[in-house]
């Protein structure tokens, strides 16, 4: 039997089933066809309201979320913190009463502190309002999009037509940077390892601490290994996801410069010779050019991904607005 989609909101992977990512992957491939199209806009959500409830700077992924629901045909409403009533002392709740009285069926929410969006989500529950809530980055928890639209960026790579989660079984993937301020991390730990691959995490210590071993959820079939070497970490690497140094998160001085840290763990050409023939590089941007990746390699597209990604970022996102946004409706044909 085919597999129904319910869950109402996507506030983050670590629960998520086999069955969900294969949904996503096929939803998110029908709809790069779609963008590949003269026409790129299908009727989908046509007469939903889509809210961004954007309380963190943001370029790619606002950008992207509000691009996804135009061309599923939504309406968008854009929040800009600095200009709005929060400035006069709402509350965040009752900005977000205030669109659900306009008629919001979806917000995309991106806040600072962790728990935000889940926050929201049980008070939309609560009140029985059938508004979903997808989470667009939450402090140092969760970016589910992220995390899912790199692993459609890798299984396309793998399979362009016909992009699924055993294409990445015991891929190595090392993920590189700063790890304990990462959300992007966090999320592709579950998905990565969902898939059964191997995921490797390296850092200097402060920036990954030990108790990342214990984030690869019971149900799934990956490994996660931890590293403070590159050297050693990247040894057959498939992969290799660099991440940027979150300076706005590092309460503490945590490095001793940025230019010991690109000598130790920033990717170049050099750094990659112990990696597979092949190998790509990820980066979730905004990239701190030179520092987390030489600028020569981040503009190769013989390495570089992160372009693929941004690309990626709009078709998975229509399936996240596409698979909750239909769980009301008669379900439009795509
Ligand atoms: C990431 C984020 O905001 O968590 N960026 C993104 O969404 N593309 C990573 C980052 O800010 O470094």
């Amino acid at each position: 039997m085919a597999f129904t989609w319910t869950r109402h909101h996507i506030l983050g992977l670590e629960d998520w089933q086999r069955e969900e990512y294969e949904t996503l992957l096929q939803t998110a491939s029908s709809f790069r066809e779609v963008l590949s199209r003269r026409t790129k806009k299908v009727p989908a959500l046509q007469g939903q309201v889509v809210t961004n409830l954007f309380f963190e700077p943001s370029t790619r992924t606002r950008s992207s979320f509000e691009l996804a629901a135009k061309r599923l045909s939504a309406d968008v409403l854009n929040f800009a913190p600095g200009s709005s009533s929060l400035t006069k002392g709402e509350t965040i709740l009752d900005t977000a009463l205030t669109y659900v009285a306009m008629g919001t069926d979806i917000f995309v929410i991106r806040h600072q502190q962790a728990g935000v969006p889940q926050t929201i989500a049980r008070e939309m529950d609560r009140l029985q309002s059938g508004v979903s809530i997808l989470n667009a980055g939450d402090g140092q928890h969760e970016h589910p999009s992220q995390a899912l639209l790199d692993l459609f960026t890798l299984c396309c790579l793998l399979d362009d037509e016909r992009p699924r989660l055993e294409l990445l079984q015991e891929k190595k993937i090392v993920i590189v940077g700063d790890i304990v301020h990462s959300r992007v991390a966090r999320s592709n730990i579950s998905s990565l390892t969902a898939a059964g691959a191997e995921v490797h995490l390296v850092a200097p210590p402060t920036l990954l601490p030990a108790f990342f071993t214990g984030l690869v959820p019971a149900h799934n079939e990956g490994k996660l290994f931890l590293h403070h070497d590159m050297d050693t970490a990247l040894i057959n690497a498939d992969f290799v996801m660099t991440l940027r140094l979150q300076k706005e998160r590092m309460t503490a001085y945590l490095l001793p410069s940025l230019r010991e840290y690109h000598q130790r763990f920033g990717i170049t050409r050099d750094r990659l010779k112990p990696c597979r023939k092949g190998v790509k590089v990820l980066h979730p941007g905004p990239v701190n050019r030179g520092v987390e990746i030489s600028s020569d390699l981040m503009d190769d597209p013989d390495f570089s991904l992160i372009s693929q990604q941004v690309t990626s970022g709009v078709a998975v996102r229509m399936a996240l607005l596409y698979l909750i946004g239909n769980l009301k409706g008669e379900g439009v044909p795509l």
